[in-house]
């Protein structure tokens, strides 16, 4: 059983965070540990016995006073502290330029690199290195949440935010949207995959670069027509093709991604062909409408994209 991503992080901004989450808690066990045993003790201690008179009350204690206020403003004082040390270390300034932008939709995460890739869902990152991705928003409040990598952050419609991220081990680090922002909110997933440098270097490159050249296939060719031909040019882009729109994910190398609608489902040509002909089904409320395609146009369809690699 793997730990819960919160107690098992994997960057220093992400551990610095798990350490102060340990430390408030130890301090508030204590202290709900020595409550519940003075109570106990009193309890049977003091308990009333027949024929006892009233207690005798004890007020004006000055000393008590003194002692039940110093010891909860220490304790608050200390939690100050840790927690300041933690902000510091889990958010520190912003100094270059981001590395990536990643706006949050409804509902699906959009990923631009400043080497101009432009991926949607799944976000590759260097292992080891500090990572500056600016955060917006497209529509809603939505929030950027990879709990092994970073701290939370809101994407904020017109207020963009800057976060660090960095992984010390490769690995897919899964995340999601973590403010609710309307009806498919619980699929908006985000994958961030950290590899080796030269990995990443090797994949952004590829990522920058438009799907290698279509195939002469000729139901790939008539699936690109039907891409054309039903208006998904409107809402997606694919580099490459004279396709740039932006309301949708960039489906540029769509068939290398893991899942689709944002961690709804798989990749595989069986979950495309389910997504294309019912999209409504599959992710209730998200803004693909179901085009009411024939057998052979999804047919066609699925195996244009999964030309697009
Ligand atoms: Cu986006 Cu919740």
């Amino acid at each position: 059983m793997s730990m819960p991503p919160v107690f098992d992080p994997h960057s220093p901004e992400a551990r610095a965070i798990s350490v102060l989450f340990a430390q408030t808690l130890v301090v508030c066990a204590a202290i709900g540990l020595l409550v519940a045993v003075l109570v106990g003790y009193c309890v049977v201690r003091f308990r009333a016995r027949p024929g006892d008179p009233a207690p005798a009350e004890n007020p004006g204690n000055k000393r008590l006073e003194a002692v039940w206020t110093a010891v909860p403003l220490g304790i608050l004082v200390l939690l100050f502290i840790l927690t300041a040390r933690t902000v510091g270390a889990a958010d520190p300034p912003v100094d270059r330029e981001p590395d990536l932008v990643v706006v949050g939709h409804q509902w699906w995460w959009e990923a631009t690199y400043k080497e101009g890739a432009v991926t949607a869902n799944e976000i590759h990152i260097p292992v080891g290195r500090k990572v500056l991705v600016r955060i917006e928003s497209a529509d809603v409040i939505h929030d950027f949440w990879v709990p092994q990598l970073a701290r939370k952050i809101d994407a904020i419609p017109g207020h963009p935010g800057f976060i660090w991220m960095e992984a010390d081990a490769p690995g897919p680090y899964v995340g999601t949207c973590a403010e609710y922002c309307g009806v498919e909110h619980a699929w908006m997933r985000i994958l961030v995959i950290a590899e080796p440098q030269a990995e990443f270097d090797a994949w952004l490159a590829h990522e920058s670069h438009p799907a290698s050249a279509l195939s002469s296939d000729e139901a790939a060719a008539r699936g690109a027509k039907v891409f054309q031909e039903k208006t998904c040019i409107n809402c997606h882009a694919v580099a490459g093709s004279a396709h740039d729109a932006r309301v949708a994910p960039s489906l540029t190398h769509l068939a290398e991604r893991k899942t689709l609608g944002a961690g709804v489902i798989g990749n595989t040509p069986a979950d495309l062909a389910h997504w294309l002909r019912d999209p409504q089904g599959v992710k209730q409320g998200c803004h693909m409408p179901n085009l009411n395609l024939t057998d052979p146009e999804v047919n066609d369809l699925v195996t244009y994209l999964e030309t697009l690699k």
